[in-house]
């Protein structure tokens, strides 16, 4: 069934067709034609947290937290929103969003286009969903770098109360030096500030939201190394490995190979599993590890796991596969 809603929203450009796709699924969710499959799965407990199975949906699909309650439908044990910033903001200039559809990967630079915290938690109010709800957060484009503690502090101030886990976000490349923030000189700062205030917001909510951090495929070993010093340091709850990559090998002929952006999908998989690898050795299963970039198939999700991702996430396996990958998945990791 999905191959045929596949041709159809591949003649559209990228934003349309995720946009209609976004409608179509609240529509069909709300007229009971997508109900969630029974697939019997063990629940796992993970930084405290109690999730229905494994497999969650990365940042980025639903930007404004809008799509809860009928992305929850697909199955999924967690759903991660975001990115959000402090102040909305409408991100790059269009296009910025391309399919390469020979090599199952998707090019974006989207720049963090978002309603902003405010609003993006009254949606958040409105949603229904007994998965495990992260959020993932990051700074406005106009913040400069030297404050972009400030921008997080607000971000995870605001969201606390409605997380199941917060993402910080230092990783997208298409906020001008955002990945900057992974140096030691920036992450050791951000570290132990969000720190602070995750003890302060204990207190006061009298929950513990476990924060993430969520990092590139293209830091190199030695840039690797020193994250994980400064995770285990400052006993962050978790990482995401990995966000989009700048780097182009294996799709240098394709059409919109040369377009400025993010590279996820099936041309990801190595490095964002050699990243997991690399990580599983230095933080030796003290920190969970939340694996995501090009899980196409059931082995691809498999093969995070067996490399030391105690979680997977997806988002551009699900445009090319279609949410019959979730169930996949499902079973694959159970
Ligand atoms: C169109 C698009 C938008 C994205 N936006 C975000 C975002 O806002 N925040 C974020 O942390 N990651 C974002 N990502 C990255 C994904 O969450 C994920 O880390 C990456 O795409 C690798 O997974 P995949 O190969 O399964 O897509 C985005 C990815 C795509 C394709």
């Amino acid at each position: 069934m999905y191959r045929y809603i596949r041709s159809f929203l591949f003649l559209l450009n990228p934003e349309l067709a995720h946009h209609l796709s976004m409608k179509g699924l609240t529509l069909a969710c709300f007229f009971g034609l997508i109900r969630e499959k029974n697939i019997p799965s063990e629940p796992i407990t993970i930084m405290g947290l109690n999730f229905p199975n494994r497999v969650g949906l990365a940042a980025g699909l639903d930007k404004n937290a809008e799509y809860i309650t009928p992305l929850a439908k697909l199955g999924f044990g967690f759903i991660e929103v975001g990115t959000v910033t402090p102040r909305s903001q409408p991100g790059n200039s269009k296009p910025r969003s391309f399919r390469l559809i020979k090599d199952e990967g998707i090019i974006n630079r989207f720049g963090f286009n978002n309603v902003g915290i405010d609003q993006f938690i009254n949606n958040i109010k409105k949603a229904k969903f007994n998965g495990v709800l992260g959020i993932n957060i990051g700074k406005n484009f106009d913040t400069p770098i030297d404050k972009a503690v400030e921008d997080y502090l607000t971000c995870f101030r605001k969201a606390y109360r409605y997380a199941g886990y917060i993402a910080i976000n230092v990783s997208s490349p298409n906020t001008k030096n955002l990945r900057n923030l992974q140096s030691d000189k920036y992450l050791e700062i951000l570290l132990k500030a969000l720190k602070s205030e995750q003890k302060i917001l204990h207190k006061k909510f009298k929950k513990l939201v476990p924060f993430v951090v969520k990092i590139s495929p293209d830091n190199s070993s030695k840039q690797l190394d020193s994250i994980a010093k400064l995770l285990l340091k400052y006993k962050v709850d978790g990482v995401i490995a990995t966000n989009t990559t700048i780097d182009r090998k294996g799709i240098l002929s394709s059409k919109y190979a040369m377009e400025e952006g993010g590279l996820s999908g099936a041309p990801l998989n190595k490095k964002s599993t050699n990243v997991i690898k690399h990580l599983n050795k230095c933080l030796n299963r003290k920190i969970p590890i939340i694996g995501v970039g090009g899980i196409i198939t059931a082995d691809d999700g498999i093969e995070k796991i067996n490399n030391g991702a105690s979680l997977i996430q997806i988002y551009t396996g699900l445009i090319f596969r279609g949410h019959g990958l979730v169930n996949e998945l499902r079973k694959a990791t159970r």
